[in-house]
């Protein structure tokens, strides 16, 4: 398996903490297969015995400001834990609808440019309904929920240049957890 060559910015970067543009289609070649890219590195880095090999971080979402893309677009690959795995590709996404609960994940999010531990939680919708484009420019709406609801917000976050880490509170880091359900 060729590992594609991804180099993935630190959140020291300032590019990180930009506001990605809203793309324009079509799509040139060079990008969409970035996305494609994008996606075989995610799958790959959760392949344990890959990720060992090629000690790669694992990760489910990437967003293309974090290659240094400043453009709308993120992926998601879904670990269908079968050995297969679900692909999301989203550019220009908005949220249309929300439920009202809200969850979080226990353990903390993660992010592949957060090289370090931290503390916290970040309230997220457990449901969202969100219009997008794939990379072929055609529209959808998708509804999503729990893990890859979370996955969404996070990646979104990061178009208008958010790290999760930006939204805890480091002086209360669990506030508000007694209103949320934990995932
Ligand atoms: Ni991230």
């Amino acid at each position: 398996m060729k590992i594609p060559d991804i180099k993935i910015l630190d959140e020291k970067d300032p590019r990180l903490h930009q506001v990605s543009k809203e793309v324009t289609f079509p799509l040139d070649d060079k990008t969409i297969q970035t996305i494609y890219d994008c996606l075989d590195y995610l799958e790959a880095s959760q392949i344990e015995e890959i990720a060992e090999k090629y000690d790669l971080r694992p990760g489910m979402g990437l967003s293309l400001c974090q290659i240094g893309i400043m453009k709308r677009i993120f992926v998601i690959s879904e670990d269908y834990n079968d050995g297969t795995f679900g692909r999301y590709i989203v550019i220009n996404p908005k949220i249309i609808s929300h439920s009202e609960e809200l969850i979080y994940v226990g353990e903390g999010e993660g992010c592949l440019s957060v090289n370090r531990e931290t503390v916290g939680i970040v309230p997220r919708y457990a449901r969202i309904k969100v219009r997008a484009y794939d990379e072929h420019g055609n529209e959808y709406t998708i509804r999503v929920r729990e893990d890859i609801a979370i996955a969404f917000q996070h990646e979104m976050d990061h178009l208008d240049g958010i790290l999760f880490v930006d939204k805890i509170d480091p002086k209360n880091p669990f506030k508000n957890r007694e209103n949320m359900r934990e995932i």
